[in-house]
């Protein structure tokens, strides 16, 4: 039943509007002034106010109507007036009235009013709703997707979540192999139990056993107490290897055993310990090809290999980029306390027609960048990393490059190039190695064998994350 307040410091008004609303089936209670009636709003939910305008006291009828909107109610306001002044009735209407009527009224005009009223609340309550199953429908966790692709790697992780099997998780860097691991994690049976996340690339080989396994005290020097492994640390829930592809052999050997076994041994340690753990590896290698040419065992690659959620690149997948575009520019207007309308149209253009090498990461980094420069209510193209302007604009056609009679050093002229968005992105990521390899979408050892080639070593030595 659809409830309404009557507010009027007049008491015959009052009670005769109660007794018509009644008589329509509407559930009334009523108010003798403006700040009655917000401590009446406080407590009980209501569809449809109707309020006089002019009331003594502290809370007029504007003065209700504000309150209702401060305080982030729903409730449809219709004001009332004796005074046919268009002025009062515009300003309500301004501050979100519904409508409003003008005494003396006809039983018949409050009738429809508040039937065009409830019929309103009805649909802004149905489209709410209808939002909410589309956001549900293409988002699992944080991973947003509309594409057909992206549907069915909700649909796979809907199947495979509460598991014990074992996940592979494929795609180019930045595709979001991460965020699959964690959706396995939050949306499974095992979401109270630990995620524990190790990247195999990070640490150094030497060191990988002991992270993974654990060790003994005195296992080998600095060792000065008992350690648990990575794998102890997730017993009941979910080990994620990141990069599986960066394992040594000798350590691909290790983990095939733990796997087989369910026990890991400690460095140092002479027995076993039994773990219960999920393994979610991730790889942006063609595992395959390592395994063909010996670099990766085929014995584990077949055991982590179970199940394979294969992440579409991006630009196979254009559908989601203004679902993904909309989701970043909100994310970072909100984080940056900006207020966007939205982006020129050739932003709009230059983002619809770009092949993002680096994937979601990047396309996430352009927003974030374009977001802190913006100066106005819309992103301009001025705004978007200038590195990429060019290839954003598609206006990378060779214009300004001349090729001298004498002949091109090609070779030469893509090093230097290629030092410069090294160098950039080094700026842009105040130096951290790791930050640096995430803007330029490549992985953190190859923006080593990069800096290597390119004689930039001499930033090695500076902080890391
Ligand atoms: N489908 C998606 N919806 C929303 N955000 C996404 C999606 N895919 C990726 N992202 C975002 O892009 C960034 C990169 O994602 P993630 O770290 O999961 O990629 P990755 O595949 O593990 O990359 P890498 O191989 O480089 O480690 C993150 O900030 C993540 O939030
Ligand atoms: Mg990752």
């Amino acid at each position: 039943m659809a409830t309404v307040l009557v507010v009027d410091d007049e008491r015959s008004m009052r009670e005769f509007l109660a007794i018509c609303l009644r008589r329509e089936g509407y559930q009334v209670s009523v108010a003798e002034s403006g700040g009655r009636a917000l401590d009446w709003l406080a407590e009980h939910e209501v569809d449809v106010v109707v309020t006089d305008l002019r009331m003594p006291g502290p809370v007029d009828g504007l003065g209700l109507l504000r309150g209702i909107r401060e305080r982030g109610l729903d409730s449809e306001v219709i004001v009332v007036t004796a005074f046919a002044t268009p002025e009062t009735a515009i300003a309500a209407m301004k501050q979100g009235a519904y409508d409003y009527l003008t005494k003396p009224f006809k039983v018949d005009e409050i009738h429809a009013v508040i039937g065009r009223a409830l019929e309103k609340r009805a649909l802004v309550e149905a489209n709410l709703a209808l939002r909410e199953k589309v956001s549900g429908r293409y988002r699992l966790a944080s991973l947003l997707g509309r594409s057909p692709q992206m549907q069915r790697v909700f649909e796979l992780i809907g199947k495979i979540h509460s598991t014990r099997t074992s996940v592979l998780i494929t795609g180019e860097s930045g595709t979001g192999k991460e965020l699959v691991a964690r959706a396995l994690h939050s949306e499974g049976s095992r979401s109270q139990k630990p995620f524990v996340a190790v990247n195999c690339g990070a640490i150094p080989a030497d060191l990988m056993e002991s992270e993974l396994f654990g060790h003994k005290r005195g296992a080998f020097t600095g060792a000065v107490a008992d350690k648990p492994g990575l794998f102890q640390q997730a017993d009941g829930g979910i080990l994620f290897l990141d990069e599986i592809g960066e394992l040594t052999l000798s350590l691909q050997v290790k983990l095939l055993r733990a796997l087989q076994e369910r026990k890991v041994k400690a460095v140092g340690d002479a027995g076993e310990v039994e773990v219960d753990v999920r393994i979610i590896a991730a790889t942006n290698r063609e595992l395959e090809e390592e395994v063909a040419r010996g670099a990766f065992r085929s014995d584990l690659y077949y055991r982590l290999n179970v199940i394979e959620v294969r992440l579409p690149a991006l630009r196979q997948r254009r559908e989601d980029l203004p679902l993904l575009i909309e989701h970043f520019v909100r994310r970072y207007a909100a984080e940056q306390d900006k207020r966007i309308a939205g982006l020129a149209p050739e932003v709009a253009r230059a983002l619809a027609a770009y092949d993002y090498p680096g994937n979601v990461r990047e396309l996430e980094n352009i927003i974030e960048h374009a977001l802190t420069m913006a100066s106005g209510s819309r992103i301009e193209v001025g705004d978007l990393p200038r590195l990429r302007q060019q290839a954003l604009s598609g206006t990378a056609d060779g214009a300004g490059v001349e090729i001298p009679d004498e002949g091109f050093d090609l070779d030469r002229a893509i090093a230097d190039y290629e030092r410069v968005i090294v160098q950039r992105a080094m700026a842009q990521a105040g130096s951290v190695r790791k930050r640096a390899a995430r803007l330029l979408g490549i992985s953190f050892r190859s923006l080593r064998y990069r800096l290597a080639k390119l004689g930039m070593e001499e930033q090695e030595d500076e902080a890391d994350e």
